[in-house]
């Protein structure tokens, strides 16, 4: 009996001490993330790109391409790069500084506009990189994550993906599953920046459409992009421009076609979906930063998806166990080949996609 009631008791205090354990360190405050199934049957089409600088790039997030072909591409250790198409050597280009370089685009000024998730949407000229907005209305922006320059140069529509965590937390904020991020726009004339859509879920890839007509933005938390108009009848109104991908989407970028790639990270699994129902047990898991690191380690695969202008899937490429390439964030097509950015890799990818090409 006094051993029955013993052992109890240490059940009793155990519990009782992670319940402590959770309340004071949890970080998040949750809700439940709905999910619905997605069938995928993996190609692994993506294994077979060619790795290009590899071994030179730790962590090119965002890639770019301009007119002539040459290939840009921002890394942690703070420089932008770039690769010439003529002899395909590297050259450290432009050094902006800090290991949080986001996305980026050739500005039609010649300078660079790239997000650094830390400091806000910065400019980079020849020899100098200004801050053009580190705060909207008072609040700070916390996760400048992608722009996109309007054609003429008048302004430029960029991301803050949270401004609750930073880079380093961005599993928090998944877990947490909260409208923390909204759309900016940046006014080049009056150097002013609005908000344009608030409480967006993780709100990362921002391009415009060809005719500049409309706008998409990725909010990766909720496997899906809005559509914004710009012109015409139905300007200032949002809607679903494409849901229920297969993962969480990233950038995302006009195609030569007037289609997007969407680079979709690999979240998604039967136990994540399980977790996201249950904002109770994602407040436990938060508090216990060791867990929470080996659940982030876990999507390793790659995938992009080729999305037309009228929001359907016309393509899917995979790497569904991350051999070649894992953890993909971004995908920008340049005659006939899809260029790779990836987070946890050292190289950018290049994949031949030619029709003609037996992929
Ligand atoms: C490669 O080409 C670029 C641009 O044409 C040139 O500036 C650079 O010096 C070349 N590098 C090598 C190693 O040939
Ligand atoms: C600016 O912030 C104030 C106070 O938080 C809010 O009432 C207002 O709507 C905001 N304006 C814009 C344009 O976001």
């Amino acid at each position: 009996m006094r051993r029955w009631f013993s052992v109890v008791a240490a059940v009793v205090a155990a519990l009782l001490a992670v319940a402590a354990h959770v309340s004071l360190y949890s970080p998040i405050s949750p809700l439940p993330l709905p999910v619905s199934p997605f069938t995928f049957t993996p190609n692994n089409l993506l294994q077979r790109a060619e790795k290009l600088g590899e071994g030179r790039l730790e962590g090119p997030e965002d890639v770019y391409v301009d007119g002539d072909g040459t290939l840009y591409t921002a890394t942690r250790d703070g420089w932008i790069k770039r690769m010439h198409a003529a002899n395909g050597s590297w050259e450290d280009w432009r050094l902006v500084g800090g290991s949080s370089l986001l996305g980026f685009t050739l500005s039609v000024s010649g300078d660079v506009l790239i997000c650094d998730a830390d400091k806000g949407l910065l400019k980079v000229g020849k020899e100098d990189v200004v801050i053009l907005a580190s705060e909207v209305n008072g609040s700070k922006i916390r996760f400048a994550d992608d722009v996109i320059e309007v054609s003429d140069g008048s302004g430029a529509y960029f991301s803050d993906a949270s401004s609750r965590f930073g880079l380093h937390e961005w599993f928090l904020d998944l877990l947490e599953a909260r409208p923390n991020g909204r759309l900016l726009k940046f006014d080049a004339s009056t150097k002013e920046t609005t908000v344009v859509l608030a409480d967006l879920v993780f709100p990362n890839g921002v391009a415009l459409s060809s005719d500049q007509d409309f706008l998409v933005v990725c909010e990766t938390w909720r496997f899906r992009c809005l559509k914004h108009w710009l012109k015409g009848k139905k300007t200032g109104e949002t809607e679903v421009f494409i849901d229920n991908l297969p993962g969480g989407p990233d950038n995302i970028k006009l195609a030569p076609d007037g289609s997007f790639w969407i680079a979709v990270l690999q979240l998604r699994s039967k136990g994540m979906d399980l977790l996201h129902r249950s904002p109770t047990a994602k407040t436990v898991v938060a508090a216990f930063p060791k867990v929470v690191k080996a659940l982030q380690a876990m999507g390793r695969g790659a995938m992009v998806v080729n999305v037309g202008s009228d929001g359907k899937i016309r393509r899917m490429l995979d790497d569904s166990d991350g051999k070649v390439m894992s953890f993909v964030t971004s995908a920008m097509e340049f005659q006939g080949y899809l260029y790779l950015g990836s987070l946890h890799s050292n190289f950018v990818g290049k994949l031949n996609i030619r029709s003609d090409h037996p992929l």
